[in-house]
């Protein structure tokens, strides 16, 4: 099986299904596109969560969409051709993601993919197109919610959907005894309950200079009532140049995974752009409020603690205010469990190949 990451929020997500394939003895080979490459958004997650190193690197770095990935397609191709895998298993949503999956489908061999049938209904958002499309030329379509199923029943898909829970679960459960030992607290100087954390880099909210000015802006009135940790993303620490940020607000470059999840454990809110912080809080128990027009996981609003609250400065900086004040209900939803790469793995081997 040729499991495929890329980009920051790919590790996290291969990283239990490379274990239970291990656990199995099932042959698999992990392939690195290299979509994304500074230490702090790659090699960091080899570390903090054990993972092998990729048996294939393919370097693509940075580019357009189509540039990036065009040379995915194009160097996955020749890998793909090189060791003829039986199963090409893609997570998430990024581009490294679609560039795979429709190579898989062509090769052709087994194409699974794992966070199937997420939807934010935006197609002005990279993502919503790769997970369509992803998701339409998978086998095999592994979803981490109920809605996600329903989702791909709409479009023609539910004979291939399976509902299996969420991996990113699984690695942040498996994950919290190392988080314990995390020293990023003290490194910051935080203490816990205290602090607001923020992660930005969805291209409408970092791209745009009067959206990214209304969103600082926000988080300027918040850091008077606390501190806010922002670890900042490359895309948007280029956008950042020529804007000040407050010394109210303790900026970071990107953080590794273990430190990322102890800051959003002890932290009192979180406001985030980033889909995988929308499931890690919940799970955590803490309240998360998401700088986006929409959610492709309502499920971390219905079951969750996540509230979806745009980027009106005057609506965000409320909405904290009151969580700050008041916390917020926790609860998680139903086969977040620790086991859906267990589940992912059964069924593969079960339909796919009756030597296991
Ligand atoms: C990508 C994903 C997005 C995901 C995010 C997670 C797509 C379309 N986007 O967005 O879904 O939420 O990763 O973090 O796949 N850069 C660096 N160092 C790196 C990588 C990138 O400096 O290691 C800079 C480059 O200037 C690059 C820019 O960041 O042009 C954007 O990188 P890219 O991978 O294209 O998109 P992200 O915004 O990171
Ligand atoms: N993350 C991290 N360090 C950071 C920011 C995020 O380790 O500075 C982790 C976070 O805990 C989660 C994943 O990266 O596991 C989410 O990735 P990201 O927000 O980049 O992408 P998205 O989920 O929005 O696609």
């Amino acid at each position: 099986m040729l499991v495929v990451a890329g980009a920051r929020p790919n590790f996290m997500k291969v990283a239990p299904i490379l274990k239970e394939l291990e656990l199995r003895g099932i042959e698999n080979l992990l392939v690195h596109t290299g979509q994304h490459y500074d230490p702090l958004l790659s090699d960091v997650f080899f570390s903090d969560l054990a993972m092998k190193q990729p048996d294939y690197s393919l370097d693509v770095g940075s580019g357009s969409h189509a540039y990036q990935t065009a040379r995915v397609m194009e160097a996955f191709e020749s890998l793909v051709e090189e060791v003829s895998p039986d199963v090409v298993i893609v997570v998430g949503d990024v581009n490294s993601t679609l560039g795979c999956a429709l190579v898989g489908a062509k090769a052709p061999c087994t194409v699974a993919h794992v966070e199937a049938g997420l939807r934010s209904r935006d197609w002005a958002m990279p993502e919503e197109v790769n997970r369509v499309a992803v998701d339409h030329v998978s086998d095999y379509l592994f979803a981490p919610s109920p809605d996600a199923v329903d989702n791909l029943k709409n479009e023609g898909l539910g004979d291939k959907s399976y509902l299996v829970g969420n991996v990113m679960v699984d690695t942040l459960l498996s994950s919290l005894p190392l988080v314990e030992k995390s020293t990023i607290m003290e490194k910051l100087g935080l203490v816990g309950d205290s602090y607001a954390l923020v992660t930005l880099h969805r291209p409408s909210n970092v791209d745009d200079p009067d959206t990214l000015g209304t969103l600082l802006e926000a988080l300027e009135n918040i850091a008077q009532a606390c501190k806010v940790v922002f670890p900042i993303h490359p895309r948007t620490l280029s956008k950042l140049e020529n804007k000040t940020i407050s010394p109210n607000i303790i900026t970071t470059e990107p953080v590794g995974y273990l430190d990322c999840i102890a800051l959003e454990k002890h932290a009192k809110v979180v406001l985030t752009d980033s889909g995988g912080i929308q499931e890690e809080t919940t799970v955590l128990g803490t309240p998360c409020l998401t700088l986006r027009e929409s959610t492709e996981r309502p499920i971390t609003v219905s079951e969750g603690t996540n509230q979806v609250v745009g980027t009106d400065v005057n609506i965000i900086v409320e909405k904290s205010l009151e969580i700050i004040k008041n916390g917020y209900l926790k609860r998680s939803p139903a086969l977040w469990d620790g086991k859906a790469s267990e589940r992912i793995v059964n069924i593969l081997v079960s339909k796919w190949d009756t030597r296991y």
